[in-house]
């Protein structure tokens, strides 16, 4: 880009901008959660308060100052049901009830009593598509004890083979590797899984179903949730004909041929009777106060997701999650400014009228952004996700920059990179993402007085970790303290949104509105120290300097210190690093 490029943005155009599909402007009064950091703890990991190496509810609200002083208004807590673990808790034995390991249903109340006080929401995730397969309904069903014997997707066998086994009904895939289909000799038929065998998948053409699960999301909302994260949603339906086989994903170019991704699944995603499923899940939501739905339902095409935030006339989930940060951005070659501002604008453009983005950097089920992406990068990153209009998920631990543990074969937990064995579990395995919470440099990082942990704490917690960062003067948690404290601003809660600087090397966008302090967020997202002349570059007008709110760890110059004043002609940043200015008050943005 050069100096030609150069235009100027005028009010009006910036109004026609608002006028295009999307909320371009902020400015209106707004439900609790579009205003407020979205915290995602999974449960095991978070804090072992009786020493079974094992997170609890407990240890949640032990820490809920933790995450009032962090800045977090809603909790979401990954599922604390009885289960028998073989998916770590993702297959649920009783909707209605905590697991042991993890406390009792009085612990859950005090959790939830708490962090009420603190004026943080809690948002449960709820896992509708499956069971375990040790809950009751599907013990029943393998007997065909009526009403359950229709209450999973149970199939005769196509065939027999040579040897006389049963052949599956279709070639569909589990998302865990291998045929989706378990045959039960009891019963003399194969059940349906789209994940784990032990996760047999409900069968929501069944009215008795579909029941069950809105009253486990009663169930709950009586008890005071204030929502739900909803797994899996977009597998809740297979087509009706289990005849039909699906096609193999020449593209993908997936050799084992038990691989998920070596078949495309238009049988088994995104089928239309969903949305109506979701239709009465949001009528149940809204006959209780203010609740929030998110959805897990991404897929490659941006349309098949949208569709999940229904429209205003008729609305679905609160947001299927923006998983693009994470699927569009897979490693540090990924990680440059034009092709994050393609990735953001693409959410915008889809957005339907009137529905709220959200901005997702990873969860339990993706590796650590300084893992990743780089460790480089950790603040800058939380700098695009918490001061973009929207709401942004923060997975545990991620506002230290924790990095994905080292896990060895031995130690691997996870059903899925247990699936793909020794040579294969680590590109597969979900573990390093789930170790426990670095809170210090004692024992265990501070996560459990027992002997052990479910999953080895990462080796760095001696110097990666809460309290160290606490203390010190400059630090990943002190920079995300900043940015969450600064989206409560109305320039960020309420204001517009301009990019002025989109190069490969820098990203770059203000948020302002009128009488309002005006912000411009710089990022460097290269792999090198960079001198950036921001009006070189810039596609509206800006002033000469503006002054540092705050910047990424990693720049340790005098120059860029909080409270200095910087040259937007010669902007120094360090590799990865992110700087939030304030631009002179009385600047108009044209
Ligand atoms: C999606 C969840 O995020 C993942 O962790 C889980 O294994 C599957 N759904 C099955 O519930």
């Amino acid at each position: 880009m050069n100096m030609h490029h150069r235009k100027k943005i005028t009010s009006t155009q910036i109004k026609a901008r608002d006028e295009q599909p999307g909320p371009k402007h902020f400015e209106r009064e707004v439900p609790w959660w579009k205003n407020s950091i979205v915290y995602q703890v999974y449960p095991r990991s978070f804090l072992d308060t009786n020493g079974d190496g094992t997170g609890d509810l407990k240890g949640i609200t032990a820490k809920a100052d933790y995450l009032y002083d962090l800045g977090v208004k809603t909790l979401w807590i990954s599922p604390f049901f009885t289960s028998p673990m073989a998916d770590f808790g993702y297959d649920i034995s009783n909707f209605v009830d905590v697991d042991p390991i993890f406390g009792s249903l009085a612990d859950f109340d005090e959790l939830l009593k708490t962090m009420h006080s603190k004026d943080i929401k809690v948002v449960l995730d709820i896992v509708p598509n499956h069971s375990s397969d040790e809950h009751e309904w599907f013990q029943r069903s393998l007997r065909r004890e009526e009403p359950y014997a229709d209450y999973y997707v149970w199939a005769d066998p196509k065939g027999f083979n040579d040897s006389g086994n049963p052949i599956p009904p279709n070639n569909w895939l589990s998302k865990f590797r291998g045929s989706a289909w378990e045959w039960r000799e009891e019963r003399g038929q194969f059940y349906y899984h789209q994940y784990h065998r032990k996760q047999p998948d409900l069968n929501f053409r069944n009215h008795r179903v579909q029941e069950e699960i809105k009253n486990v999301f009663k169930f709950w909302l009586d008890r005071g949730a204030d929502g739900f994260r909803v797994d899996g949603l977009k597998h809740i339906f297979e087509v009706e004909d289990l005849n039909l086989d699906e096609p193999v994903d020449e593209e993908a170019g997936v050799e084992d041929n038990l691989h998920y991704n070596y078949l495309k699944h238009p049988f088994t995603m995104n089928q239309p009777e969903t949305f109506e499923l979701v239709r009465d899940w949001r009528k149940i939501m809204d006959t209780y106060q203010d609740k929030l739905l998110m959805a897990q339902a991404y897929s490659n095409d941006i349309q098949d997701v949208m569709k999940y935030y229904g429209n205003d006339t008729d609305p679905l989930a609160d947001f299927p999650f923006n998983f693009c940060l994470v699927e569009k951005v897979q490693n540090r070659s990924d990680v440059t400014g034009t092709r994050l501002k393609k990735i953001i604008d693409e959410w915008f453009d889809n957005l339907p009228k009137g529905k709220w983005p959200n901005w997702v950097l990873g969860s339990h089920d993706y590796s650590r952004v300084a893992s990743r992406l780089g460790a480089d990068l950790v603040d800058a990153l939380n700098m695009l996700t918490l001061l973009l209009p929207g709401t942004p998920v923060t997975y545990y631990g991620e506002e230290i920059g924790m990095q994905d543990a080292d896990i060895s074969w031995e130690d691997t937990k996870d059903p899925r990179a247990r699936n793909f064995g020794p040579d294969h579990y680590r590109e597969q395995s979900r573990d390093p993402r789930r170790a426990p919470m670095q809170w210090d440099a004692t024992a265990n990082a501070g996560f459990s007085r027992g002997p052990s942990t479910w999953l080895p704490v990462n080796d760095n917690y001696k110097t990666l970790n809460v309290k160290a960062q606490s203390e010190a003067r400059v630090s990943h948690l002190k920079v995300y303290m900043t940015l969450a404290r600064l989206r409560q601003e109305r320039s960020f809660a309420k204001g517009k949104l301009a990019f002025p600087v989109v190069t490969d090397e820098v990203l770059a966008f203000i948020r302002y509105l009128e009488d309002e302090p005006k912000y411009l967020v710089v990022l460097n997202l290269s792999e090198n120290d960079v001198v950036v002349d921001l009006h070189h570059h810039a596609n509206l007008k800006l002033p000469p300097d503006a002054s540092v709110i705050t910047r990424s760890v990693s720049d340790k110059s005098e120059e860029n210190s909080p409270g200095s004043k910087v040259n937007l002609s010669a902007l120094m940043l360090v590799r990865g690093e992110g700087l939030v200015l304030q631009l002179p008050f009385a600047e108009e943005i044209e």
